[in-house]
């Protein structure tokens, strides 16, 4: 399954998220989902990771313009100089001469972001990118850099899952064409909610799925990128088998109740950035 961004390329409705995923465990997890189906792998500057996952991009048996990768560059890029140095970076830790989506990982001032977004098209223009957008953007973000873009953003990658549905920033982003990617789709460190919510267990039952299952589903239905993480091989292999069943209407009713804006990320107006090095 996938999705179109606005640039005319196609995204992959999943991808591996790997935050968290270092060293040999993000090689090992990325060859893995690669030989299950994924065609997707979310990482970027701050998790440290780019050469592991870029191996493990290299060791799978999948040619490289079959895989979407994404990175993202860090809060410490402050200027258009340092994003255009970190994109190439960012190539030679993937060894690859393209890639796929690169995020503005985190916002800060408009004059930042602006600058190194303008470096980022630039770099779109140079062949080194196919599509660039954001991330952690609210809305007052996105208006201020839209002013100046030359390239609308083709995503905007957000904490999202059933506790904290984004239902206001998702219409904002689809007036604007811009494709929402969930981050944190099962609640990351407080999985545990979704693994016990009795509303995600009944509607799991019923299709012989997990509750895990059954979120990540919800959010591929509503539109929008799944971005599971995990290097467990067997979970890595559930979180990808969403394919074969779908919720009814009433079911993704049922889901939309669990909304509790439950935040497990910090609110990005509200960073500390002299301590958010990512
Ligand atoms: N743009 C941003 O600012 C931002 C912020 C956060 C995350 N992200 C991206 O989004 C991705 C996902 O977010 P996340 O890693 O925070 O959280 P997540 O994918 O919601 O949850 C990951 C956690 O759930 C466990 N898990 C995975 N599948 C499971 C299953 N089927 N059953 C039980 N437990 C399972 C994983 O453990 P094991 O790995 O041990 O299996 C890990 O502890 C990240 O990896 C990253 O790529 C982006």
């Amino acid at each position: 399954m996938e999705f179109k961004l606005n640039s005319d390329y196609a995204i992959p409705a999943v991808g591996l998220g790997t935050w968290q995923s270092t060293g040999e465990d993000a090689h090992r997890a990325v060859k893995h989902a690669l030989s299950v189906g994924y065609r997707h792998i979310d990482s970027a500057v701050g998790y440290s990771n780019e050469k592991e996952v870029g191996r493990g991009i290299r060791d799978s048996e999948v040619p490289r313009d079959q895989i979407f990768v994404t990175t993202k560059i860090t809060n410490a890029v402050l200027t258009g100089e340092d994003a255009a140095k970190q994109i190439d970076e960012s190539l030679a830790n993937f060894g690859t001469d393209y890639l796929d989506l690169v995020l503005i990982h985190w916002p800060w001032t408009y004059e930042r972001n602006a600058a190194v977004y303008a470096a980022m098209e630039k770099a779109v223009d140079a062949g080194k990118i196919r599509s660039i957008g954001v991330s952690n953007f609210n809305i007052h973000h996105l208006d201020a850099l839209l002013e100046d873009a030359r390239i609308t953003p083709a995503a905007n990658q957000m904490e999202c899952h059933v506790s904290l549905q984004n239902t206001r920033l998702k219409e904002y982003l689809d007036g604007k064409g811009i494709l929402l990617e969930a981050y944190a789709p099962m609640k990351s460190r407080k999985i545990g909610d979704v693994l016990e919510d009795e509303t995600l267990k009944e509607i799991g039952a019923a299709h012989g799925k997990t509750p895990t299952q059954v979120s990540l589903r919800w959010l591929l239905q509503r539109g929008i990128v799944a971005l599971p993480k995990s290097v467990t091989p067997s979970r890595i292999e559930e979180n990808f088998q969403l394919f074969d069943f779908e919720l009814s209407d009433e079911e993704m009713r049922k889901i939309r109740k669990l909304n509790k804006a439950e935040r497990l990320f910090p609110e990005p107006d509200n960073v500390d950035f002299g301590f958010l090095k990512l």
